[in-house]
């Protein structure tokens, strides 16, 4: 009997070492050899983590959750950008089923508790000419209670240090890939995000608030009015005009701190 809570393809095979460079760059080596949609690599600690906008990302704890899933979705290079909001999706509904935390999502990827970072998520796609030949979403949670380096401790947070008790982060990934399988298949079936938007902006930190969207072309603010079906931010601007904002090289930032 199939258990229908159990993912069939999204870590069938878990690809789990003590260590990687990055989970994200052993990913798209695997994909470049042909591994199969739905590998998942994990590393206890990365040696290379890396985050958005050509950042690294802080990977030596052992007690945090690195992992990137390997993706052959059968659809355009452009639609692909979204699974990087399935993914923040399936981060939170996981993060909140399994802990009971309010966790909240920060357009377009970052998943928060009590206004802090608690998740990353970073995707990168391999082209060939236009078509698309894989995606991998790469996450990093803090799960371990930690101190954090003084110019991200207003920032981030970690599950452990909000809800008071040991995660189990196996359990965590397996609810985690379980969820994203869910919210993968609906959006392969609708080839947007529809099935998921009403929820994701019912948990968007930036909901109503007034932010600030720094673009390589400039800067300017408005009041965050959730997201379209297709992931860009809608942004309402003093004259009344609503700007989309696309994901990429663009960041959005409370006028008042992090959130
Ligand atoms: C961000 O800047 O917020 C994105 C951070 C993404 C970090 C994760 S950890 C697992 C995977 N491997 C990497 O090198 N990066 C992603």
């Amino acid at each position: 009997m199939v258990n229908k809570d159990m993912p069939l393809w999204a870590g069938k095979t878990i690809l789990h070492e003590k260590q990687m460079d990055s989970t994200n760059e052993e990913a798209k080596r695997a994909g470049n050899a042909g591994a199969e949609h739905g590998v998942v690599f994990w590393a206890d600690v990365q040696t290379s983590g890396k985050g958005r906008r050509g950042r690294s990302w802080y990977s030596h704890e052992t007690d945090n959750l690195y992992f990137t899933i390997l993706l052959r979705p059968p659809v355009a290079s452009d639609k692909a950008s979204m699974l990087t909001l399935v993914m923040a999706y399936a981060v939170t509904v996981a993060v909140r089923e399994f802990t009971g935390l309010e966790a909240q999502i920060k357009w377009p990827n970052d998943i928060v508790v009590a206004g802090k970072k608690i998740c990353g998520i970073l995707s990168e796609m391999k082209l060939t000419d236009t078509r698309l030949d894989y995606c991998v979403a790469g996450v990093g949670v803090n799960v371990g209670k930690q101190e954090f380096a003084e110019d991200i401790r207003d920032k981030a947070t970690s599950l452990e240090g909000q809800c008071g008790i040991k995660i189990d982060r196996e359990g965590l990934l397996r609810a985690i890939l379980g969820h994203f399988e869910r919210a993968y298949e609906e959006f392969l079936h609708y080839e947007d995000l529809s099935f998921l938007r009403e929820e994701y902006n019912e948990w968007l930190v930036n909901q109503n608030r007034q932010v600030r969207v720094l673009e390589p072309q400039g800067e300017y603010e408005g009041v965050a009015k959730g997201i379209t079906t297709t992931g860009e931010l809608l942004v309402e601007c003093g004259d009344g005009q609503v700007q989309k904002v696309y994901a990429g090289e663009v960041s959005v930032r409370g006028l008042y701190g992090y959130v």
